[in-house]
């Protein structure tokens, strides 16, 4: 179903994100008729150039990243006639008249921030100032928001001054992944699991993000932020919220949003050995290809993780005696995004010692190979009495429900729909993200009391040994990291 008509204007329109994301994204929805006849995309940046030379920046974009094996050459031509561009100053007055020219009235207007953070109160002055918006306007930012409480304050503060919480979407695109909306589907759409969802039958819940990727080109970045802003504040705390927060009332943004804040605001604050931190080493088969950490990010002394694992707890009637371990890092031996709920053992074995130790665990898989498996325990086949085995009951989406059942929606192109339908389900709310970094603020100032200095790990590993042993201290694994 198509949405509603819309004038979607990208700052950073020829921008990294805009170029392999936002406009791709926006392509595919066009090509699967959800987008309307007269959408109307309009891309803006400080840099000039003509409509036509902007239209062929996209064309090449959309080529190259947007994920379709042979493009339809009218529907791309067709999709590039309703797209426009205007040089503008974030800062200063250009180019805002030509932009308010462009728009329309009666359709839903959104603005995507798709910029530095520092331009954010910028950008937002200026939309006002020169009545581009109404109060049916959206603006979408992207993360990073901040970089602990008082910038993420600052940024809701200057976001506030002009735009309702309810006209702000903060991008986390993790929320936007199928699988991940899975995790409510099958906590609350099942009898099955959530009477065991709880610190009496589970004994310890997983959550790893591994990527294979080094800091690439982002070196710059990374390492004023590191895995921990990266990833752990925002992807992580996610995934851990929508595995531990209890049943909203109804599927609607702030009943959602509500329940995820409780979960951060009762995560206790994390002891420093319970915390492992590591930095890659070089490729050793292509050493000048991928280089170790702080080569890639060309700081010899950097103390920034590319690896960070830990272990924490929820301090609510739920969860207190269940701890959460948490792992992500770059250069590790497989991309792959899992939350293992690991339940406890049966109470007694009636098949004796010899059976060994047997446990439930349900995976849920969020990338590559989406789906879900519990493993189950059954008896060995064959005449050898009564040993036991573990066999996973497997929904690997892909088979379970065909082509149509693999992730092929990228989470940008269902989250900015979302923006046009005006649904904030799935983006962070301000009170939850300065929630995030008031939990994550006192870890990161830890190390730097501390002068903490990450651990050393092999490119390809399953990072420094030291995060098996967090494990290993409490009678643990880590699940293996596979493909
Ligand atoms: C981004 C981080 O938010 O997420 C990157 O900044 C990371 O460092 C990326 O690589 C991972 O996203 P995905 O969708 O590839 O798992």
């Amino acid at each position: 179903i198509p949405v509603d008509p819309f004038d979607l204007v990208i700052f950073g329109g020829t921008g990294d994100l805009a170029r392999r994301k936002i406009l791709p994204g926006l392509f595919r929805r066009f090509c699967a008729g959800q987008m309307p006849d007269n959408a109307h995309v309009i891309g803006a940046a400080r840099t000039e150039i003509s409509e036509a030379a902007y239209r062929d920046m996209i064309r090449d974009a959309i080529l190259e990243f947007g994920g379709v094996e042979k493009t339809d050459e009218a529907q791309l031509s067709a999709f590039l006639q309703n797209l426009s561009y205007v040089a503008i100053d974030a800062r200063g007055e250009t180019g805002w008249r030509d932009l308010k020219a462009l728009m329309r009235r009666k359709v839903v207007r959104a603005f995507y921030f798709s910029v530095a953070p520092s331009l954010f109160g910028d950008l937002a002055e200026r939309l006002n100032n020169h009545g581009l918006t109404d109060h049916n306007s959206r603006i979408v930012v992207e993360k990073p928001f901040g970089r602990d409480l008082e910038t993420a304050q600052k940024l809701n503060g200057d976001l506030a001054a002009f735009f309702e919480e309810s006209q702000i979407y903060r991008i986390d695109h993790y929320l936007g992944k199928e699988t991940v909306q899975n995790l409510m589907a099958v906590r609350f759409g099942n009898m099955l699991f959530e009477p065991l969802w709880n610190s009496q039958f589970v004994d310890h819940i997983q959550i790893t993000v591994a990527e294979t990727v080094g800091v690439g080109g982002r070196g710059e970045y990374y390492d004023k932020s590191g895995a921990m802003r990266d990833m752990v504040q925002n992807h992580l705390m996610q995934l851990l919220c929508l595995i531990a927060m209890e049943p909203p009332a109804r599927f609607d943004p702030d009943a959602v949003r509500d329940e995820k804040l409780k979960v951060i605001r009762a995560l206790e604050p994390v002891e420093p050995h319970h915390i492992v931190r590591g930095q890659y080493g070089a490729d050793v088969d292509d050493p000048d290809e991928h280089p170790d950490y702080r080569t890639a990010v060309d700081n010899p002394k950097s103390k920034t993780e590319s690896f960070i694992a830990m272990k924490t707890h929820i301090a609510n009637w739920r969860w207190a005696a269940t701890p959460f371990y948490l792992r992500t890092g770059k250069r590790l031996c497989a991309r792959s995004s899992e939350i293992s709920i690991v339940f406890k053992d049966t109470p007694h074995s009636i098949f004796g010692e010899e059976a060994g130790r047997h446990r439930n665990v349900l995976s849920i898989r969020l990338q590559p190979n989406e789906g879900i498996k519990l493993g189950v325990t059954i008896k060995e086949p064959g005449p050898g009495g009564m040993r036991l085995i573990d066999v996973p009951l497997d929904m690997t989406f892909a088979d379970a429900l065909g082509p149509e059942g693999a992730d092929n929606v990228d989470a940008y192109e269902r989250l900015i729909m979302d923006v046009i339908r005006g649904n904030q389900t799935l983006f962070m709310r301000g009170d939850e993200v300065e929630a995030a970094w008031a939990w994550t603020d006192p870890i990161i100032e830890g190390w730097t009391n501390s002068n903490d200095v990450p651990k050393p790990y092999d490119s390809h590993s399953a990072g420094p040994d030291a995060s098996a042993q967090l494990m290993r201290r409490d009678g643990r694994e880590w699940r293996e990291v596979t493909p």
